[in-house]
């Protein structure tokens, strides 16, 4: 079988770490899958930087949309990030002409999901995004091929890596936010704007992919109510542990009687529940289905080799040909919205 090459935009810890995956372990992938993995081709902002990896033999390209349009590849990772800008553009243009795309982008894919569904659906091309929602673990392969008829009444979890790794050290230390904070960001976990990880943004957009395709219907993540962690102090922690308490910045989506209810804010969960015990940089996505009732996945939820294990694990997929049943575009028709209480009780 002929190889399969592989342009990559954006060289930021997550696609620096593919690209080293790639590299390290190429010759036993290709061994595996039976075809080569070849990375052809990269896009990312400055040529010269040193990222620990060797690009001496890569087609550079300073244009990411220029890469995804590009003859040379076969199949487009998008690693850019940001909604709009850049990453949109070189999606759409790699969807447009039957180009695969593998994102691990939740913002992108918040804001313009169901256009690129669409697009992708017209054109044949297959879109991947394992990466985009809870780190490693594969909560989309469970959701899009796991769950046969199962109909979800509920979805909710830890989708944040740095959030949660913040509250368990002040739990578990005593050290302040900020400090924690700085050491998400040493660690790779964090956004390039934290903003997005301690407001709860990243949590809300990563919760509206997951209701979308839970639902069938797209929930844009500005119609949720989403409250973050800056606020809480070590006086909160200590109230919730006294009370037999642990605080998690939790994404609760939930389908009501009078429509879906969205929300992203700390709870208190109970000490012993499985939720509970999930700590650190860990993620864990909670399904409650009418066949399984409730499905609990667990694992890292940011930084760069759990995220790029899950690129692969789209990558792999093309690369094996898999057609993963096609993403079934929402309805246009909107579920009503039941707005969210605006304290949680
Ligand atoms: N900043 C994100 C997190 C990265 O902390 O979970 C993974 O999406």
């Amino acid at each position: 079988q002929s190889p399969l090459r592989i342009g990559v935009a954006g060289l930021g810890n997550v696609g620096a770490t593919l690209v080293r995956i790639l590299q390290k372990d190429g010759a036993e992938l290709n061994k595996k899958l039976g075809r080569q993995l070849q990375v052809t081709a990269v896009a990312a902002r400055s040529r010269s930087r040193d990222r620990g990896i060797d690009i001496s033999g890569i087609e550079w390209f300073d244009d990411p949309v220029a890469l995804a349009k590009s003859d040379s590849i076969d199949l487009f990772v998008e690693l850019i990030g940001g909604e709009d800008g850049p990453a949109y553009a070189a999606v759409k243009s790699a969807l447009e002409i039957g180009r695969p795309v593998v994102t691990a982008n939740k913002a992108l894919l918040a804001k313009h999901g169901v256009t690129l569904a669409k697009l992708a659906e017209e054109s044949g091309a297959q879109l991947g995004f394992e990466a985009a929602v809870a780190g490693g673990i594969p909560v989309i392969k469970t959701l899009r091929e796991g769950l046969g008829s199962a109909q979800i009444a509920k979805v909710f979890g830890i989708m944040n890596g740095t959030c949660n790794y913040i509250l368990t050290r002040m739990g578990n230390e005593g050290i302040t936010f900020a400090d924690c904070l700085k050491d998400a960001q040493a660690l790779g976990y964090a956004e390039s704007d934290p903003t997005f990880d301690v407001e709860g943004f990243d949590t809300a957009h990563k919760l509206s992919i997951l209701s979308t395709l839970c639902f069938g219907y797209e929930i844009a993540p500005d119609k949720m109510r989403v409250e973050g962690i800056s606020g809480i102090t070590q006086h909160d922690i200590q109230v919730a542990a006294d009370l037999g308490y642990k605080i998690k910045l939790l994404g609760i989506a939930e389908r009501t009687e009078d429509g879906v209810e969205q929300r992203v804010h700390p709870t208190f969960v109970p000490k012993g529940s499985a939720i509970a015990g999930v700590d650190g940089v860990m993620n864990a996505v909670a399904l409650e289905t009418d066949h399984v009732h409730e499905l609990l996945l667990a694992g890292p939820g940011a930084g760069g080799p759990p995220t790029a294990s899950s690129v692969l694990s789209d990558i792999l997929d093309i690369a094996r040909g898999t057609r993963v049943p096609p993403l079934g575009v929402p309805s246009d028709e909107l579920l009503p919205y039941r707005a969210a209480p605006s304290r949680a009780h």
